[in-house]
């Protein structure tokens, strides 16, 4: 990196302004601009995640000019905090600024990141409180600073604006208004330094891409982790949980992982991440059985540690000032603790057979996790602590399996900058369908993944809407923990719910493919509607308001496309809610069809459907190709199984497909050893033409003669 470059803005405490120019960016990726205000942090959020950039597919994206005008972004140091200004334009969105679960567009908004239980308001105490910005022009911003950060996004307004609101008088103008517009984002760090990202696009999805690839590129979980995952009552036995997966196998449901709540330690709130013998006197005997029905398991941790773990005493030096629930906080940031974790944890569980976490509570609640007075041995502060553990925590425990050679995929309910690569999913105990789908979207801006877990429910609709959403998103998972139920507790819909389960099991193949996309190429797995390429292109007015007399889309504006994403490269999922009959769903330009039927849906509108309860509503791209498993099955294909294709082709165009392969498990990937295999439909006349081009045959576990099915038919 170039030190003189760095140097310049080594300003600490002192009051400066500066004017940062286009060279005091330093190019650090291909598209990725760096700039280092202030003095060096000992603690960033990008350290705490350990990420590698993968500089190779980060130079294969379109290369993006320098998105900004030097002269506008400010970065100065007063009274040793750092004040960031980037400009907005007129008509500008901006989208990410943490994990939030009720809007989409943040401009407007001020948001004080934080790591934090979601509390209903998206004010910025979020799970993922992650300062990175996506705007509609095509770019991205990183504020890389594990502190509470407060960001004005387009609120603020200064003296020597470039582009100020107009002047109004109340008195008589009706079109005053108490928030007038604002040409910029301004973001308030409190500590003597930060670093700053820019990601270039041109697009959106292409600026997110470089952000996904600057961490690493997306996790690639094991194909048994996009299974069904069932998290069993908190003080289950072996026995119980045995007789659990019987049952599974008795009503033909899929089940993949099965999750382990508190009751399997000896104790828990503080945990001692030891095998209560009484629940569990055979653990690697109970392991072994989950293991010969295909099953695996995941367990349930907080890292507090109890006084009556054999860790305690040996972490204690290693420890914060402050207990949670009077267990220790071992400070993650020195490596002692680490491998003291690390060796417990691989002896007790990963060595027997255990295949991934669940962290909890990394996140808050302010009354009873550390308090912000609290110190760490490292020199860690309370609040740079609270930023990072959950990145802490996911890092070391996904380097635990990579020593073996395994892939994990587990749950999380902290998370921040940088965690693309890191195999965890954002869980909370909030519990709103909606918002859950909310958050699903806006996960797809900021590089982290989000799972609309199900738990219980007040009548059998809501159940299976639920159920539905959940098989359209990172994790199927049902989380019993508190309530006991199970995928059948509505026997009404139990047909229905084991249906879209079978059908999350058959789209292996796809979903799979989405999730290569976002390792190797940075692109969201299930992403917002915004990232869709060209969505608005023909309809937008200067002031950005869609002009409703061209608008195809009615009413509608970028910014308040709810509750629908895409699935993979070409499935648009529009999941439906209890008590709604009927929805509005966009389609953005070009003719897309029906998932279930082929049957066209519209082209570039806005559409109402109908969907009945049996089906969430799936819409598919014209010429999308979608492979599929051939039949249902109730488990993930073991390492090695070749299973039998269908290969669906919709609409009238001719299309492409690359289907992604490798063993499922292990990190050999990383070495080459994977299949692109190319899935090609040509038409001609009123004919389609199948083709299939498997490159890598060693890594491809599927049969050579797929079933091709023409989901539209022949001509239109
Ligand atoms: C909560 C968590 C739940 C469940 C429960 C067990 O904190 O969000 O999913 O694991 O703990 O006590």
């Amino acid at each position: 990196m170039k030190k003189s470059v760095i140097l310049s803005f080594v300003l600490s405490l002192l009051l400066v302004s500066v004017k940062a120019q286009e060279t005091d960016w330093f190019e650090t990726a291909p598209g990725v601009w760096f700039l280092k205000v202030g003095a060096e942090q000992s603690i960033t959020l990008l350290g705490a995640a350990g990420i590698e950039p993968d500089l190779s597919a980060l130079a294969k994206l379109p290369d993006p000019k320098f998105p900004l005008d030097t002269n506008k972004i400010r970065a100065e140091v007063i009274d040793g905090k750092i004040y960031l200004r980037f400009p907005l334009e007129r008509n500008e969105e901006i989208y990410g600024l943490g994990l939030n679960f009720k809007t989409h567009n943040q401009r407007g908004r001020i948001l004080n990141l934080h790591v934090d239980h979601y509390g209903g308001k998206d004010n910025g105490r979020t799970h993922a409180p992650v300062p990175f910005y996506l705007s509609s022009r095509g770019y991205g911003v990183l504020i890389d600073a594990a502190r509470y950060l407060t960001v004005y996004a387009g609120t603020a307004i200064r003296v020597d604006a470039d582009d100020p609101p107009e002047l109004l008088d109340r008195n008589t103008d009706q079109d005053w208004k108490a928030q007038p517009y604002s040409d910029a984002v301004e973001v308030l760090v409190p500590a003597d330094g930060a670093e700053v990202y820019l990601f270039g696009g041109p697009t959106m999805l292409n600026a997110v891409q470089r952000y996904n690839l600057y961490n690493g590129g997306g996790t690639l979980p094991p194909k048994w982790g996009l299974g069904f995952t069932q998290r069993v009552p908190t003080l289950y036995s072996d026995r119980d949980i045995l007789n659990e997966v019987a049952e599974f196998e008795e009503h033909d449901f899929p089940l993949d992982f099965i999750g382990v709540e508190p009751g399997w330690h000896s104790m828990a709130y503080p945990c001692t991440f030891e095998w209560d013998k009484s629940r569990f006197p055979d653990p690697e005997g109970f392991l072994q059985s989950l293991e010969n029905k295909g099953i695996r398991a995941n367990l349930w941790m907080n890292p507090y540690i109890s006084p009556k773990g054999s860790l305690y005493e040996k972490v204690k030096p290693f420890s914060g000032t402050h207990t949670v629930w009077n267990g220790i906080v071992p400070d993650f940031t020195l490596k002692e603790p680490r491998e003291l974790f690390r060796d417990h944890f691989m002896e007790h569980h990963i060595g027997i057979g255990v295949s991934g976490y669940k962290i909890d509570e990394v996140d808050g609640f302010d009354h009873w996790i550390w308090p912000d007075v609290a110190s760490f041995p490292s020199g860690t502060s309370a609040e740079e602590m609270r930023q990072v553990y959950g990145l802490l925590f996911q890092k070391m425990s996904s380097d635990w399996f990579r020593e073996e050679n395994r892939r994990t995929y587990g749950l999380v309910r902290a998370s921040n900058a940088g965690a693309s690569n890191l195999p965890y999913v954002i869980y909370n105990d909030y519990y709103s369908h909606k918002d859950f789908i909310t958050a699903l979207i806006n996960s797809s801006f900021i590089g982290v993944l989000w799972t609309p877990e199900v738990r219980s429910s007040g009548h059998a609709e809501d159940w299976l809407r639920r159920m539905q959403s959940v098989c359209f998103s990172p994790m199927a998972m049902l989380n019993a923990w508190a309530d006991g139920t199970k995928p059948w507790t509505f026997p009404e819909v139990e047909a229905q719910v084991r249906e879209v389960a079978m059908l999350r099991m058959r789209l292996l193949p796809y979903i799979y493919s989405a999730f290569a996309a976002y390792h190797f190429e940075g692109v969201p797995p299930f992403r917002a509607m915004q990232l869709e390429e060209n969505l608005f292109a023909q309809s937008e007015t200067e002031e950005g308001k869609l002009d409703s007399s061209e608008n195809p889309y009615g009413s509608y504006s970028t910014k308040e496309i709810q509750y629908q994403y895409m699935m993979g490269e070409s499935i648009l999922v529009a999941p439906m809610f209890a008590g709604e009959l009927s929805r509005e769903v966009l389609l953005p330009p070009g003719k897309w069809y029906n998932f279930y039927t082929g049957q066209l849906a519209g082209e570039e509108e806005v559409i109402t459907v109908t969907p009945g309860l049996d089906k969430i509503p799936l819409f598919v791209k014209d010429g999308a190709i979608v492979p599929m498993l051939k039949e249902s099955r109730n488990r993930m294909p073991i390492q090695g199984e070749t299973l039998p294709l269908e290969i669906r082709h919709y609409g009238v165009k001719s299309g492409t497909f690359r289907l992604y392969d490798d063993d499922g498990v292990s990190f050999d990937y990383e070495q080459g050893d994977y299949s692109w295999t190319r899935l090609k439909v040509t038409r001609e006349g009123r004919s389609f033409i199948p083709d299939m081009e498997i490159s890598n045959e060693e890594f491809f576990h599927y049969t050579r003669d797929p079933e091709w099915v023409f989901m539209t038919g022949g001509e239109k």
